[in-house]
């Protein structure tokens, strides 16, 4: 059975005092979701080892890794420094990431494997831009993003892997994908894992939405068969909210 999973995406927000703050607040909180949600929060990179010693019930993310194994790569973290500071998820190709700092969907395929070759899992991002939507063409850009970004993994790999659905336009603008929006897309982006990997490996890839997720919308959303939790910016900034979120299931 997929699991189902409520992970917070910082994005460059808290210093690394109030991110000590927050962790503790979300870790605390944690105990009033139900077991069968698993928790993630993904602060900024310099947070992680301290944020780590904080937390039991909540899992540690990332927000990104480099493209390359290790070297002269400026700035870069690689996924193995996560690994080795006990991160165990990684955000790969987030729509801010590919728009910002033009990460391919090659790139993305990249840090996907490096990601799996330190056991680290991925959470990988796909999703539209309103004028892709307006034009019909979401169904086709999804679909190249996760036939490129992921169908290269073999089964064994791919099934460490968790997609996220985030439409670009739904995220960070307060206007949420409406359920029958998600639940369309989760079911599609489904049958392509079952048409490369079998019903069986669809069946287990759990696919989250993000796009304005609050607790007022997320109950609505994750009522959909196909929506197993969220990948959620803003509102995870809040312990409440987070919590609130996650409680929605
Ligand atoms: P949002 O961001 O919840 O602030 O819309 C979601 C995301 O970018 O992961």
């Amino acid at each position: 059975m997929r699991k189902k999973i409520v992970a917070g995406n910082w994005k460059m927000n808290k210093n690394l005092q109030e991110g000590i703050t927050l962790a503790q607040e979300v870790e605390k909180m944690a105990s009033g979701v139900s077991g069968e949600v698993e928790l993630i929060i993904a602060p900024p990179f310099i947070h992680l080892t301290e944020v780590k010693k904080l937390l039991g019930r909540v899992k540690l993310g990332a927000q990104n890794c480099a493209s390359e194994a290790s070297g002269a790569f400026t700035g870069e973290v690689s996924a193995a420094m996560l690994a080795s500071a006990g991160v165990q998820y990684v955000i790969i190709g987030h729509s801010e990431r590919r728009s910002y700092y033009g990460e391919t969907n090659s790139i993305i395929n990249k840090k996907v494997r490096l990601a799996l070759e330190n056991n680290l899992h991925p959470i990988f991002c796909c999703g539209e831009v309103l004028s892709e939507r307006e034009k019909g063409a979401h169904f086709d850009v999804v679909r190249k993003q996760v036939e490129e970004g992921l169908f290269t993994l073999s089964s064994e790999e791919f099934s460490k892997v968790i997609i996220a659905y985030e439409p670009v336009w739904a995220i960070g603008t307060g206007v949420n994908a409406t359920p029958a929006q998600a639940q369309e897309m989760h079911q599609y982006i489904r049958s392509l894992i079952a048409g490369k990997y079998g019903e069986t490996a669809a069946n287990n890839t759990s696919i989250l939405y993000g796009g304005s997720c609050k607790p007022s919308n997320a109950g609505e959303l994750f009522a959909n068969p196909d929506v197993d939790g969220g990948l959620i910016g803003g509102a995870s900034l809040k312990a409440d909210d987070f919590i609130g979120i996650a409680k929605a299931f």
